[in-house]
């Protein structure tokens, strides 16, 4: 089956090679999927240039979620063949979904609605969890509470701004262009702030008069997240989501006690199947709802892959990439 490949670590336009390999195995709790169409996400950058924590052994396929047809199950499945699903794929084992065939976790797969097109199913599952794990399970959100979300019109991202809005939030969207706030406008943020253009912090406390945030959901670490401890509020919630800026934030302890604010680590990978399929239920019924919609920015051809993913890297995508493969 043909698939993408990484062979040697770099940046995604030279990393990444079109290569043929066997159909993979499904093991216990595993499933076979022929993809249909494949989610790509800033993991998937991080694992070329070998920044990422479960990165796999060389050589191997990316691509950490999709949506497809069940062909087989291994040992302990309870999704059955012939089942459309989105699901996480088994990437840590080099069997990502940029490929024809894909191996997806059973525990993470679920039935796709049939009002629910491939492109939005794609790139569904980890955006919209990590955003209810941050939220909902760690942050305990209160509909009138106020919550800024950094690098909010990127996939992590603008699922968050939707989810607080769906729950009754007031959404901060901060990005680095005008198109991209555009996009946090038509999800639900109330105010937006280009960090190119605004000091963060003076934007913030203008809007909370001078109160601050009660959560900030930070998938991008570095200065960003170590500067939102100036602006949460006393009792708020400071949430590290990831580091698509390269590096994770440091946290200031003295400012933590003086505002009795929490900082709090969100892995949605974390979660058992219980948690996730109660989660689940409540995203779904919000996106049958119709308040919460994944925002596709593309749908590239599978032979795009390596130029598509330079763009996620190279902060020019908005929302979700995705991959058409069959
Ligand atoms: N904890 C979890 O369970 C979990 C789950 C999913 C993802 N994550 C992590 O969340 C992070 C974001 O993933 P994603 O797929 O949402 O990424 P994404 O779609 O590329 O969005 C990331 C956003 O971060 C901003 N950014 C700031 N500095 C950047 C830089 N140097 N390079 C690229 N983007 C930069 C960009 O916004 P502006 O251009 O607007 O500033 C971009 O839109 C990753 O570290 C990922 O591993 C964690």
């Amino acid at each position: 089956m043909q698939c993408w490949q990484i062979n040697e670590y770099g940046e995604p336009r030279d990393a990444l090679k079109l290569a043929d390999k066997a159909v993979p195995v499904p093991g216990e709790g595993e499933l076979l999927l022929e993809v249909k169409v494949a989610a790509l996400g800033l993991p998937d950058v991080l694992m070329c240039r070998n920044n990422y924590l479960f990165s796999p052994q060389l050589p191997f396929t990316p691509g950490q979620e999709v949506v497809g047809t069940v062909l087989a199950t291994g040992e302990n499945c309870t999704t059955s063949v012939g089942s459309r699903v989105m699901a996480v794929t088994a990437f840590y084992n080099g069997h990502g979904g940029l490929a024809e065939q894909a191996i997806a976790i059973d525990a993470s797969a679920f039935a796709v609605p049939a009002t629910m097109q491939d492109a939005e199913a794609a790139g569904f599952t980890i955006p919209y969890h990590t955003a209810y794990v941050g939220l909902v399970t760690r942050a305990k959100l209160n509909p009138d509470e106020t919550v800024l979300v950094h690098g909010a019109a990127g996939g992590s991202g603008i699922a968050a701004v939707q989810l607080a809005h769906a729950l009754g939030a007031r959404v901060i969207a901060c990005a680095s262009s005008d198109e991209k706030l555009q996009l946090c406008k038509q999800s639900g943020a109330d105010l937006l702030i280009n960090h190119r253009k605004q000091t963060v912090r003076d934007a913030v406390m203008e809007y909370t008069n001078d109160i601050g945030v009660d959560i900030v959901y930070d998938p991008v670490g570095g200065e960003t997240f170590t500067d939102s401890l100036h602006y949460v509020a006393s009792e708020g919630r400071v949430l590290a989501v990831g580091l698509a800026s390269g590096e994770w934030g440091q946290a200031s302890t003295g400012l933590a006690v003086i505002k009795n604010c929490s900082v709090m680590g969100v892995y949605v990978g974390a979660y058992g199947p219980d948690h996730m399929s109660a989660a689940h239920a409540h995203l779904m019924a919000l996106y049958g709802e119709g308040k919460i919609a994944p925002a596709v920015d593309q749908c590239i051809p599978f032979s795009d892959v390596a130029r598509g993913l330079q763009r996620l890297a190279d902060r020019q995508v908005r929302g979700k990439l995705v991959v058409q493969i069959a």
